[in-house]
């Protein structure tokens, strides 16, 4: 069986090149050991998918090399992106940030995704693991079509589980491909990170780059919950559920987002922003004061005499259940405002603003957004995604060391990787 584009991974990138690459009249198919496709798609953004961010701009990414995302941010943006929901008219709205979600459900994004390739005639086996993969001559090995830019062409060898039939009946999702023996011109891989390997996430991705020569930026969990050492997650089991307000940081950088404690310790968006900058046994720093007028409040309050117990003050600012377990795990003595004596009131709000928690780890990539880390963008075209090592080689989305913040940054970087590797592959 000859194809000239053969895409591994049918998640948010190798869909989208799928369908640009069809486009240009390429022959293309999408392989995926799972049984469905778009996964994570369906599973994002509390299954509302969170597909995009309109402030998306290549500061909102994580790569050890900070200029590697922009050109194919610059190409296809987040406009592009969002023109295309348009016209299949998902409804659609802002959250919050700019992070734009489908109005009704992440399946809308699916169902796009797989009307474009069966448009355009990209064919899909899912249930595909590949075992193999080599470089052919491809003048020898494949008869399709020879440019001066295809030097090389790749064969596969795959195991076919059962083919399931489709669930929705205008898309096909599986195609029968008789032989487990494949011959392409060009080979994209879109295998996605390690998190979450309830949902497909293999190191398949990493191991092919490997054998091509690439390096791998360590990798690490990102967007991740996390946990605590026993002595604060007692204190803090108390509170649960709770959601407040705060500015979370380390050294290199915040976020002002909303944080929430868990039986297991600290999630929420501003702590899943931060863990993707969290080195191990690193402190973070909470404040709870970022934008609520705290400190004019207590202050006044301490001015007018006033012998309100500093737990109910702060209470009408932060959650009382907060307030108890904060002063608690501070040691701050709580007693009416007129009472505290010189500079120990704005001691005590200045602990409100630093309060400073070390994790104890996170909850590592079974429960974690993204993958940091990945393919090394130093081997890695920024225009085409083409490997510099090994011709018509492409890696795209989160395979790759980029990493996006929480908002939809992750799925634009799908998108615009693999619409320029579509471009070319
Ligand atoms: P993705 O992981 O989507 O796809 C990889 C595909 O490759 C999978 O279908 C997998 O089965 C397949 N595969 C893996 N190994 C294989 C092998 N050996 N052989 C064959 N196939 C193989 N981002 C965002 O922007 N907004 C959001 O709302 C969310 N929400 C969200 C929720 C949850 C729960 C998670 C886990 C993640 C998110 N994300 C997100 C992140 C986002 O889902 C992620 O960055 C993209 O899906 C990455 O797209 P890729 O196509 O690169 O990989």
């Amino acid at each position: 069986m000859k194809f000239d584009v053969v895409v591994i991974g049918a998640g948010a990138a190798g869909l989208f090149c799928a369908i640009q690459a069809s486009k240009r009249g390429r022959k293309v198919l999408v392989l995926d050991h799972a049984k469905k496709v778009g996964r994570k798609i369906l599973m994002s953004g509390g299954g509302r998918c969170n597909f995009t961010n309109m402030y998306c701009s290549p500061e909102n990414f994580i790569s050890e090399n900070a200029h590697f995302s922009k050109s194919a941010l610059n190409k296809f943006t987040q406009w592009d992106f969002i023109s295309l929901v348009e016209k299949h008219a998902i409804a659609y709205h802002e959250k919050t940030l700019g992070q734009l979600f489908c109005n009704d459900s992440a399946k809308d994004i699916v169902t796009m995704l797989l009307n474009e390739c069966q448009e355009n005639g990209v064919v899909i086996q899912t249930q595909a693991t590949v075992t193999s993969v080599i470089q052919v001559n491809q003048g020898i090995d494949i008869d399709t079509e020879v440019t001066e830019n295809s030097k090389m062409a790749y064969q596969l060898s795959f195991q076919k589980g059962a083919t399931t039939p489709a669930r929705n009946p205008n898309v096909q999702t599986d195609a029968s491909i008789p032989s487990e023996k494949i011959q392409c011109q060009s080979l994209v891989i879109a295998t996605g990170g390690l998190s979450m390997p309830k949902l497909g996430a293999s190191p398949f991705g990493y191991q092919i780059a490997q054998q091509f020569g690439h390096s791998i930026i360590p990798t690490r969990a990102g967007l991740v919950p996390f946990t605590l050492h026993d002595q604060d997650k007692n204190l803090f089991s108390d509170i649960s559920g709770v959601s407040v307000s705060a500015d979370i940081s380390n050294q290199r950088t915040s976020f002002n987002e909303s944080m929430l404690f868990t039986h297991r310790g600290l999630s929420g968006p501003a702590v899943l922003q931060i863990s993707s900058y969290w080195q191990p046994g690193e402190a973070i720093n909470i404040n709870l004061n970022p934008a609520t007028n705290i400190t004019t409040y207590l202050q006044q309050e301490k001015q007018s005499g006033a012998k309100t117990l500093l737990s109910n003050a702060l209470g009408q600012h932060l959650p009382k259940r907060v307030v108890q377990v904060l002063l608690t795990h501070q040691q701050i003595v709580n007693k009416p405002l007129n009472q505290y004596q010189g500079k120990q009131l704005s001691q005590i709000l200045s602990q409100l603003e630093q309060w400073q928690i070390k994790p104890n780890g996170t909850e590592g990539y079974r429960t974690a957004e993204v993958t940091l880390g990945g393919v090394a963008t130093s081997d890695v075209s920024s225009k085409t995604m083409e490997s510099k090592l090994a011709k018509n080689l492409y890696f795209i989305g989160e395979v790759l060391d980029v990493t996006g913040w929480l908002g939809g940054y992750n799925f634009q970087w799908a998108w615009s990787s693999g619409w320029a590797a579509g471009q070319v592959c």
